[in-house]
């Protein structure tokens, strides 16, 4: 971790190495997405399933359009999202080599904002192959120092660009069945924000918003995901009295919590620990700090660490599906 050249990186990326780099989501693990030998490090450094397809990152439309082929809405869905928070998945070019969408037809592809990572696309030419920098399963991360902490002693470079302002994952949206938008995971593009393109808010599939016992629709969509270590449990407004167990416990509101109100059945004690995501319940603020507070709690010995779930609308759904794949290990 620390100053590099970006010709150090570039030519890192080009001889097939990967880069940790910041996008405005989380973190990415970043690797040539033409070269498959380069592309296979990424599933060897995260435990990754080779069943679990990548997202690719191109610079703009032009180097969309030689990794897939686009239809009329992808331009309108560019035109308003792009670059930013939004993966589509597209009927892929023969270019995208197998290993990068496990074997299927589709590529997922998206152009980020962060302005390190389109540095390094812009410099290197070269579409880059990124899931989250975090071991298979484990937390993302939204800071270099999470990345150096998990991957530290497997990858060289780790370019540091600060906390991630956003601080979950992009919004994966199928566009495969060209009369069924479908989302596959939840993010910071929300349906209504994509209706205002369609015209109709695209439907969620089913097992991306709550997969119990259902068939798994998107590969690499797994009901357990983002967990910490320590065991987590989900609460919300009127479940405060599932605090009765045993152990060192951290309780984690949405918004701080005033002493009048919900305190007044739960002091901090020195077996109960009180945090909260946001000062007022901003969602933008509590998905900024959903996985740094996780993570930060997860290395303090908690026997189980209790978080509030948000409203269930707006970015307020990808905020509770991570938080409910947290939850169930
Ligand atoms: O914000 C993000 O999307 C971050 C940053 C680094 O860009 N990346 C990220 O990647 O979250 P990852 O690997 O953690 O999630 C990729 C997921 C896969 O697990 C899978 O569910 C979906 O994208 N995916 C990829 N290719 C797909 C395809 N061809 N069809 C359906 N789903 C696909
Ligand atoms: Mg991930």
């Amino acid at each position: 971790m620390g100053d590099y050249l970006t010709e150090e990186i570039v030519e890192a990326l080009r001889g097939g190495d990967l880069v940790a780099l910041p996008t405005e989501t989380v973190y990415g693990l970043a690797a040539n997405a033409l070269d498959p030998v380069a592309v296979k490090k990424i599933f060897a450094v995260k435990g990754r399933p080779f069943i679990d397809p990548l997202i690719v990152h191109a610079f703009d439309l032009t180097q969309v359009e030689e990794l897939a082929f686009l239809t009329d809405i992808v331009y309108k869905l560019a035109d308003k999202f792009w670059p930013g928070p939004l993966t589509l998945v597209l009927r892929k070019r023969p270019v995208v080599p197998d290993i990068v969408t496990a074997g299927l037809g589709s590529v997922a592809i998206r152009i980020p904002k962060h302005p390190i990572f389109r540095e390094f696309l812009a410099a290197s030419k070269l579409p880059l192959a990124a899931p989250s920098a975090n071991p298979f399963g484990y937390l993302s991360p939204t800071e270099a120092r999470h990345v150096e902490k998990t991957l530290g002693s497997k990858v060289k470079y780790i370019v540091d660009g600060g906390g991630c302002s956003i601080g979950f994952e992009s919004t994966i949206l199928s566009l495969i069945d060209p009369d069924r938008p479908e989302i596959l995971r939840p993010g910071p593009i929300t349906a209504e924000d994509l209706g205002q393109v369609f015209g109709f808010k695209p439907s969620y599939a089913t097992a991306s918003v709550d997969d119990r016992g259902g068939a798994q629709v998107s590969p690499g969509l797994l009901k357990s995901h983002y967990s910490p270590r320590t065991v987590l449990k989900l609460f919300d407004s009127d479940g405060i009295s599932c605090f009765g167990e045993e152990g060192r416990k951290a309780l984690v509101f949405v918004k701080r919590p005033q002493k009048s109100q919900e305190l007044q059945e739960i002091e901090e004690t020195e077996t109960c620990k009180i945090f909260w995501l946001s000062e007022n319940g901003n969602l933008n603020e509590v998905g900024k700090n959903l996985f740094s507070l996780l993570e930060r709690l997860d290395g303090q010995g908690f026997d189980c660490i209790f978080v509030e779930i948000v409203e269930e609308q707006g970015i307020g759904i990808a905020i509770n599906d991570r938080l409910r794949r947290a939850a169930s290990k």
